[in-house]
């Protein structure tokens, strides 16, 4: 079984078969809070070759043949399940997408029974989301395969905040390393912006969030990152601006006004970019809710925003992740 290394991660005995250059490889990825500069990096560094795969004519490797990869999604995707199916199947997997809504969860199932069944027909990898936080770490600790964490409740989402340091990476030509990135909306809510947070600190970017006080969460402030509650304030000279959806279904009532209200004061329009450094990108890791926090011709301008590559990088990321994970080494 896979030893616990961090709260983010764990990693195979020191003894079994290397992947990272460090003697050990990864095991689970559950989230980016506990990986360091190096591995972030190296994922990184072996998504951009990926990347180059799928732009190919013929994108199929032979990594993964002869594994197998279950998609357990127990919340809606497009962008994750589709990516990380296309990853599998790139990478010469066999992948199985587990229907939650006609299987036996539907009779009282639990997570964790759902997991050892499947973890019986011994897959290599199992790919999980949930709406609780936490579930994905205790599923991990359950199964002899590897997990990934692809979206649990408010805690993390790592391989989002992969796509998007690989999104600025390639778009920059440069690194991370003392980058303004303000990260604006319902923080509250956001897997995505907690691991962005954390991976974005690790890498060494000034991080800014922005957003009405009733959207951040309590203890942001003890990550080290700078808080604003007035867009063009929080916007000032950013070099990246990251817009998150506002997650009305995550929500109890009165934590906005209403809708036209908040894309009043938190939307992003041509008006509040101007504060931003003058070529700052544009991102959100969709699905966006158009004219809530972005104005759709912002979400669509083709020499601003990268919201079309960071869905193109996620296969690629996803793809070095699997490899990572269930690759020979
Ligand atoms: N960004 C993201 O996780 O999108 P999906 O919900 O479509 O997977």
């Amino acid at each position: 079984m896979p030893r616990p290394y961090s709260s983010g991660l764990m990693m195979r005995d020191p003894s079994e078969p290397v992947a990272t250059g460090r003697n050990r490889r990864l095991a689970h990825l559950l989230g980016i809070e506990g990986l360091d500069r190096g591995t972030i990096t190296e994922l990184l560094t072996s998504s951009d070759r990926f990347v180059d795969c799928n732009r190919s004519e013929d994108k199929k490797l032979g990594t993964l043949r002869g594994r197998t990869l279950i998609n357990l999604f127990f919340e809606n995707s497009t962008r994750t399940r589709t990516s990380f199916e296309l990853a599998g199947k790139r990478l010469g997997a066999d992948v199985i997408n587990m229907s939650v809504g006609s299987s036996s969860i539907k009779k009282g199932e639990t997570l964790i029974d759902t997991a050892m069944t499947l973890n019986a027909m011994h897959p290599d990898v199992l790919v999980v989301r949930h709406a609780s936080s936490g579930s994905v770490h205790l599923l991990a600790e359950k199964v002899n395969c590897s997990v990934i964490n692809a979206g649990d409740g408010t805690h993390e989402h790592p391989t989002q905040a992969l796509l998007d340091a690989l999104t600025i990476r390639r778009n920059l030509e440069r690194g991370l390393e003392g980058l303004v990135v303000a990260i604006c909306g319902d923080i509250a809510h956001s897997r995505v912006a907690r691991s962005n947070i954390h991976l974005l600190a690790i890498m060494g970017a000034r991080v800014r969030v922005v957003a009405p006080p009733t959207l951040v969460p309590a203890g942001l402030d003890r990550l080290g990152i700078e808080i604003y509650h007035d867009m063009t304030r929080g916007l000032a000279g950013a070099d990246i601006v990251m817009m998150l959806r506002l997650q009305t279904e995550r929500m109890s009532a009165g934590l906005v006004p209403s809708l036209r209200e908040y894309y009043r004061f938190y939307g992003l329009t041509y008006e509040k970019l101007e504060y931003a450094k003058p070529n700052a990108l544009i991102m959100h890791p969709g699905p966006m809710n158009r004219g809530v926090e972005i104005d759709s011709e912002v979400a669509d301008d083709i020499d601003r925003s990268v919201i079309r590559q960071q869905v193109e990088m996620g296969v690629a990321v996803r793809m070095a992740c699997l490899t990572a994970l269930a690759g020979s080494g």
